[in-house]
């Protein structure tokens, strides 16, 4: 089994309970001291200094209206994701948004109608499924499939809830289990997409935190689907700055933009000045920051994979290809029915209850998961996987 790593190379060695907890953290914050919290998606590390310091350096500037088409962030953006197969995208292909979270909302308000059922991949990322209950729509959940290999779509059922349905919600990389939808896979979804004619919403958000350097494809990277489909990202999720909320929703049909804005209204309101310096210092100067980054999570993931393999041989976990959230199937414990809270309980670890992230149909099937979030020190983490260990050996 790996080690937990030598202190002196650890980067983030330093990182204290008592020092997250000081600032207005929701993760630190939300439960009793003495509680590891690896629950809500963002990271315990500190933001890279190039970003801090175009933020702090935005400040001894005048703090007026930006200029409203942002036209240097938005070519930094369109750049960006043309790496990913968005190409030729133009400034009126980008909406930037007060993080992302809106775009969803406002994609499902405008692409589909109330009393509509609206398809998705279960479980999944929960402001998917409100956002289509809380919006008088109907979710038509699609449970992955769990196989050897990792977490599979079912493509029959897909076919079956795409043929009544005239919006699919996509996550790719897929929060909570990590995939990363291969060419294949993209290659059926736009099939389903065109046949039944379907308008989507890919969220990637968490594209950039990828390991092993595994490729990514846009969803819309395929000329047949550019025309329906609305990109939703931010930076929150690559460069951990979930604070400073800001995103974009993105289609290479501009109508389709101003569609979905249009859906949001006087509602959606513009992007904080801070945030927009934030996401062009993080595309301009954050690629060394991200890619330590990255190796650090991808050591935890496999801390993860070997401490489970050896000591919880029981919990079913695929190591996730993307994405600092573990997706752990703990069912076979006899705590199965109140996992969530017999953690916080009895390890004094705070994590995502699997329910969550499925619409009301769907929540039992989740019951005896969480989502574990690993975006945090080798020793922390550590500390939470012996305490797991310890309680889960004592029903
Ligand atoms: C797939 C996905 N989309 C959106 C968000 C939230 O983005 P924001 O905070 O920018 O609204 C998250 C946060 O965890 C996420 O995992």
């Amino acid at each position: 089994m790996s080690r937990p790593v030598d202190p002196l190379a650890d980067p983030h060695a330093h990182l204290s309970a008592e020092t997250l907890r000081r600032g207005d953290s929701i993760k630190w914050r939300q439960h009793p001291e003495g509680v590891i919290p690896l629950w809500i998606a963002d990271m315990d590390f500190p933001v890279a200094a190039p970003v801090l310091d175009a933020v702090r350096a935005r400040l001894d500037s005048a703090i007026g209206y930006p200029v409203s088409d942002a036209p240097e962030l938005k070519a930094a953006i369109a750049r960006h994701l043309a790496r990913s197969g968005l190409s030729g995208l133009r400034a009126g292909n980008i909406a930037l948004t007060p993080s992302v979270v809106p775009g969803i909302y406002a994609s499902v308000n405008a692409l589909s109608a109330p009393g509509e059922a609206v398809v998705l991949l279960t479980p999944v990322y929960h402001p998917f499924h409100m956002a289509i209950t809380e919006l008088g729509r109907r979710p038509l959940g699609v449970p992955l499939l769990d196989t050897p290999e990792g977490y599979r779509v079912d493509w029959e059922a897909l076919e079956a809830a795409c043929a009544q349905s005239r919006l699919l919600l996509l996550c790719h990389p897929h929060n909570p289990t990590g995939r990363v939808w291969t060419p294949e896979e993209l290659e059926r979804l736009r099939d389903l997409a065109v046949k039944y004619d379907l308008f989507v919403m890919s969220d990637e958000l968490h594209a950039d935190l990828r390991y092993e350097g595994r490729a990514f494809e846009s969803f819309a990277a395929d000329p047949r689907v550019q025309a329906r489909t609305v990109t939703v990202t931010g930076p929150c999720k690559a460069f951990n700055t979930a604070g400073l909320g800001i995103g974009a929703m993105i289609s290479h049909d501009a109508d389709l933009v101003a569609r979905v804005r249009g859906a949001a209204g006087g509602l959606m309101g513009h992007p904080a000045a801070l945030s927009l310096t934030m996401w062009q210092a993080a595309l301009d100067h954050g690629q060394p920051w991200l890619e330590e980054t990255v190796a650090y999570l991808q050591g935890n993931r496999d801390f993860i994979s070997n401490y489970l393999r050896e000591k919880l041989p029981w919990v079913r976990f695929h190591p996730v290809e993307s994405t600092y959230l573990a997706w752990l199937d703990l069912r076979a414990h006899p705590r199965a029915a109140d996992m969530h809270a017999f953690l916080l309980q009895e390890a004094q670890v705070a994590l995502n209850d699997g329910p969550m992230f499925a619409p009301e149909a769907q929540k039992p099937l989740y019951q005896g998961f969480v989502r574990l979030n690993f975006a945090t020190s080798r020793a922390l983490l550590t500390e939470a996987l012996e305490r797991m260990r310890v309680a889960l050996a004592h029903p």
